[in-house]
């Protein structure tokens, strides 16, 4: 417990309190212990990029549901929008009986989308669901079978999703055999580049590396897909280069391989742009899209050129509960606040902001190796050494506990787990980041 006076947090009980104790019991009687938990207390209330627990402590929100919050904890409008939905029907089912609120969304997001060519969009529930349906669709439309993904990626818990991630532990680990036709390639990490070799070397390598696997892997013919995230995010905010990407994008177009952009985590403005593909002027066949689409509601979509996404028949995609008018309705509001409420902007101004204290931090604090981030996806890597780089995923994790501890909901990334990554809501005003930030500046100056 902090003893400093804040205006945001506010921390009555040592983390769990009383009433979260008796909560956390309960759960671990009835809920196994597979789906991860960060915080060890229950939320009882949300509002913009602030959290309230069962004991009455209130928290400063940097992981907004693992980047879910772009629009914060509750939107008025999105509030409002769901009440208005409630009173009129919850789920005719888009299989059954068609409605309104999902075929206006598709619209908006075949506008908003990069790219002016003409584009098709069909919604399902998680990130997870409309990667699978990226590649089902990638398959249909190409004939081919083979798809590549890159090191450190996280595609989701599906088989498939597993497949195409690369964290073993602990995605993967003990959950084979994985789907078949599967292949991972090198995504640029700059920061762990061998000694010496700059940027720009690192990207000709990989990217003569891409074409040499045609030859020892995989023929190109036979990939349907490249999936690839603009920014990696449970791979630890690794940021690519233009030069890489657009170059990964032109041996797609060389080969009739479709690029598949995964924009789960970097999507809705969290980056500074709508979507992270714009930072590097490639427009891709395909995007799938979830967090923060619709401020939390379980939705996700599958954007893509419009004779590709017609390729399969009807009835082989979809799902029971995809594109719900909740979801549909939620994100159509969502949408609007981006430009009503600039949070383009406010991502970039809370990158800044972000990265400078970070930077500022670092010059004290050796463990901080790196910062870096696009937009308001920003993150810190720790290292026992600037030489050696050795990850400190230790500290992190103490890091992190401490300030969840101290009123800054913070999570860690990385396939090392040295990372801390911040993904506040957009909405989140100055004083409460400054705030937040001078707490974590607090935990490490206590413990690195
Ligand atoms: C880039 C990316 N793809 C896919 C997923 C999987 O999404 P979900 O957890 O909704 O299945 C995630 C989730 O973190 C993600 O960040």
């Amino acid at each position: 417990m902090s003893s400093t006076t804040r205006s945001y947090v506010n921390i009555q009980t040592p983390i769990p309190g009383p009433n979260a104790k008796g909560l956390l019991d309960k759960k671990e009687q009835h809920v196994p212990r597979g789906p991860f938990t960060t915080v060890p207390t229950f939320a009882v209330k949300g509002e913009g990029a602030l959290l309230t627990d069962v004991d009455g402590n209130t928290f400063i929100d940097f992981a907004g549901a693992i980047g879910t919050l772009n629009a914060g904890h509750c939107p008025p409008k999105v509030v409002e929008a769901l009440k208005e939905q409630l009173d009129k029907y919850i789920h005719p089912c888009f299989h059954v009986m068609m409605y309104e609120p999902y075929v206006e969304l598709a619209e908006k997001l075949n506008q908003i989308t990069p790219g002016t060519h003409a584009k098709k969009t069909f919604f399902l529930n998680s990130g997870a669901e409309a990667v699978e349906n990226a590649i089902k669709i990638a398959r249909k439309y190409t004939g081919r079978k083979a798809v590549i993904s890159f090191e450190r990626g996280f595609h989701g818990r599906t088989l498939l999703g597993m497949s195409l991630t690369s964290k073993v532990k602990p995605y993967k680990y003990g959950f084979g055999p994985f789907a078949p036709d599967v292949y991972k390639m090198q995504y640029p990490y700059y920061y762990r580049a061998p000694q010496g070799m700059t940027p720009e070397a690192l990207d000709q390598e990989l990217l003569k590396k891409l074409e040499e696997f045609f030859l020892v892997e995989v023929a190109a013919e036979e990939v349907a897909a490249i999936i690839m995230e603009p920014v990696q995010g449970e791979g630890g905010f690794v940021v690519p280069s233009k030069t890489f990407v657009q170059g990964v994008k032109a041996i797609c177009e060389k080969h009739g391989i479709l690029f598949i952009a995964d924009e789960i985590q970097t999507g809705f403005g969290r980056t500074g742009k709508l979507f992270a593909m714009e930072h590097f002027d490639v427009i891709p066949d395909i995007m799938t899209m979830s967090k923060s689409i619709a401020a939390g509601l379980p939705i996700s979509a599958v954007t893509g050129r419009s004779e590709v996404m017609d390729a399969p028949e009807p009835g082989q995609i979809g799902g029971t509960y995809g594109g719900s008018p909740l979801g549909c309705v939620a994100a159509l509001k969502v949408i609007a606040m981006m430009e009503e409420e600039n949070l383009l902007e406010k991502a970039n101004q809370i990158g800044k902001t972000v990265i400078s204290r970070f930077q500022t931090m670092q010059e004290k604090h050796a463990v901080i190796g790196d910062v870096r981030g696009l937009g308001a996806m920003v993150a810190v890597e720790l290292v026992l050494d600037r030489e050696s780089k050795t990850p400190a995923d230790e500290l992190t994790a103490k890091i992190v506990a401490e300030c969840n501890r101290r009123g800054v909901v913070t999570l860690s990334a990385g396939i090392f787990k040295n990372v801390i990554r911040i993904l506040s809501p957009l909405v989140i005003t100055d004083a409460q980041l400054a705030e937040a930030l001078d707490i974590i500046e607090e935990v490490f100056g206590e413990l690195a």
